[in-house]
């Protein structure tokens, strides 16, 4: 059976229009479809290939969907797959990618030639101002957590509910901000958390983690094991190796 993963990189996509995609997407494919956020929130790539292979997939076909598809995404996620790949049964299951939707000239000429549904735009002076953005918060701590594609393969959406509510049970919601970001460079010591104004990194693999930094960081002002040993005040972006994706 094939197994097909489509593949979205879209940060700023809501819940409910992200899983409407989902829904006519796997409405509208043959195969057993799932549609995977490679940033931000759901399940993980690794977790929906667990999921293909145990449904019996003998194929998984890997498909980006984007106009045009991040390139970097788009070289990384096949060896994020083949390292998922390498930890299965020799011969389990057959992997592959398909090409990026932007080099399809029918595609291309199909969505050129779409008939235009448009929806008229009126001048409003101060448009591009919200109601209540105007001040920074007064926040005691800053948590920032990555969940761009390195850190959420390794589970960081999954650890931002724990965190709020493990925050929330100390007793410190109003002194804490929780921000989901994009990457923020070390993905490979992700699942990765910066904790401001003290510009400290650390690691959470799990909610038991997310647990004991709460309680040694946030509770207790202690050093933790879970720390890692740099900070943003001794690194600088790298020059030479290419920046991550995103
Ligand atoms: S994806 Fe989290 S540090 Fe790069």
């Amino acid at each position: 059976m094939q197994f097909e993963i489509f593949l979205v990189s879209a940060s700023y996509v809501s819940k409910r229009k992200f899983e409407a995609l989902e829904e006519s997407l796997v409405a509208a494919n043959s195969a057993p479809t799932r549609v995977v956020r490679l940033e931000h929130e759901g399940d993980s790539l690794f977790a929906v290939l667990n999921e293909a292979l145990h449904a019996g997939a003998k194929s998984i076909v890997l498909r980006p969907l984007g106009l045009p598809f991040s390139q970097s995404l788009r070289n990384w996620v096949p060896n994020a797959a083949a390292d998922w790949l390498a930890r299965q049964p020799l011969g389990a299951v057959q992997l592959s990618i398909a090409e990026d939707l932007d080099e399809d000239a029918e595609l291309i000429n199909f969505i050129a030639n779409r008939p235009i549904k448009s929806q008229a735009i009126e001048p409003k002076i101060d448009g591009l101002n919200g109601n209540g953005w105007d001040e920074p918060p007064q926040f005691e701590h800053h948590l920032l957590v990555c969940t761009g594609p390195r850190c959420h393969m390794r589970g960081s959406f999954g650890l931002l509910t724990p965190l709020k509510t493990a925050v929330a049970q100390a007793g410190l919601s109003a002194k804490t901000l929780i921000a989901s970001t994009g990457c923020l460079y070390p993905c490979n010591s992700g699942p990765i958390l910066i904790h401001y104004p003290k510009g400290d990194w650390y690691q959470l693999n799990s909610e038991h983690d997310v647990q004991t930094f709460v309680r040694e960081v946030l509770i207790e002002g202690k050093a933790s094991k879970l720390k890692l040993p740099f900070s943003p005040h001794k690194t600088s972006v790298p020059q030479k190796s290419p920046q991550p994706a995103h």
